[in-house]
């Protein structure tokens, strides 16, 4: 199949409609879109990103107001949370109407629902018309796209068309967040920071990212990988640990003289998470085409995107 990349969004919408994917620009990542109503355009989403069918999408629509057209009930810490951050960077797991195939959800009764703000994502779903599943548009394991080169790179001769929207502004995933006996659950770190979620709701959320046995699948250990292997620590001793060998590493703001690496790369010189969130999938990608051996990353800040970065960067690694 060719695949084709330009910024055509009503290419775009003929092929939805006619039950083909699209790659499509989000504020987070690039995502593999198709019609979440055709059972068709599902299968050809998990077949292009080699994907196991356990593992569920996440649907996207325009509005906050479509949310009860596809969740059976919206509880009110999810419409609170809803008028905050959406459109943005966070998903809601909510109980599925009938509506949503079940291959969508993997066989859960729940959906996961976003209302992305790239304004091509809400052109698209605005025209459509119908709700779009998107994972993130890499094959399964690697790294996920925030350009539309990215998604080439990985999905070339899988999928027809890459719709470009430039780079993703947070380059991160969406937060995934859950509701159950009035209390707030994140099942993932993303682009919504805990503190800026339990500060909406003026209470304490939960974590929930077990890895064994996720209440989202996805957050497999795996995800995330780049090929060469990755380590995170301290990266003073673990350029003593390693030396000899030729090393990349991936600093927050700091610059390693001695011994010194034979590639450096600072997320962030000014010390901006959010630039350093930006930057991450990026540089994860150009380190892992680099002559080197291994990779070496920073421990970033346990606090706002800090922690959804050491969450990537964790499941990138091999040591962690
Ligand atoms: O920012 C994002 O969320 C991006 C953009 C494209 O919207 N999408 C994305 O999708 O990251 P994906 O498929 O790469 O990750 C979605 C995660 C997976 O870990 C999946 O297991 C989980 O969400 N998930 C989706 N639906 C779920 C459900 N019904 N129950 C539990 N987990 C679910
Ligand atoms: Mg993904």
């Amino acid at each position: 199949m060719l695949t084709l990349i330009g910024t055509d969004i009503s290419e775009a919408v003929r092929l939805l409609e006619a039950g083909e994917v699209v790659a499509i620009p989000t504020e987070t990542v690039y995502g593999l879109a198709g019609n979440a109503l055709n059972e068709e355009a599902i299968l050809k989403i998990f077949e292009a990103k080699q994907r196991p069918r356990f593992n569920p999408l996440i649907i996207h629509i325009s509005s906050a107001d479509q949310l009860n057209d596809f969740a059976k009930e919206v509880p009110d810490a999810c419409l609170l949370l809803a008028e905050k951050f959406s459109p943005g960077p966070i998903s809601f797991l909510l109980e599925k109407k009938e509506i949503i195939p079940d291959l969508v959800t993997a066989g859960s009764s729940r959906v996961a629902i976003r209302i992305p703000a790239h304004p091509v994502a809400q052109e698209l779903l605005k025209r459509t018309g119908f709700p779009l599943a998107a994972p993130s548009a890499n094959p399964f394991g690697y790294v996920s796209p925030v350009s539309a080169a990215h998604v080439y790179q990985g999905l070339n001769g899988m999928i027809p068309y890459i719709l470009d929207g430039g780079e993703s502004k947070v380059g991160l995933e969406s937060t995934i967040v859950g509701f159950k006996n009035g209390e707030v659950i994140v099942h993932r770190l993303g682009g919504v920071t805990v503190e800026e979620i339990e500060a909406a709701l003026k209470k304490p959320v939960r974590l929930d990212l077990n890895h064994e046995r996720p209440d989202t699948p996805g957050q497999l250990k795996s995800h995330y990988a780049p090929n060469l292997p990755l380590w995170v620590g301290d990266v003073d001793s673990l350029l003593q640990v390693h030396s000899g060998k030729k090393i990349a590493v991936i600093s927050f703001q700091k610059k390693y003289v001695y011994p010194e690496p034979a590639f450096q790369f600072n997320l962030s010189p000014d010390g901006d998470l959010r630039e350093a969130a930006r930057n991450l999938f990026r540089i994860l990608r150009e380190v892992d085409h680099l002559d080197a051996d291994i990779i070496l990353a920073e421990r970033f800040p346990e606090s706002g995107l800090g922690r959804a970065i050491n969450d990537r960067l964790k499941r990138a690694s091999i040591n962690v």
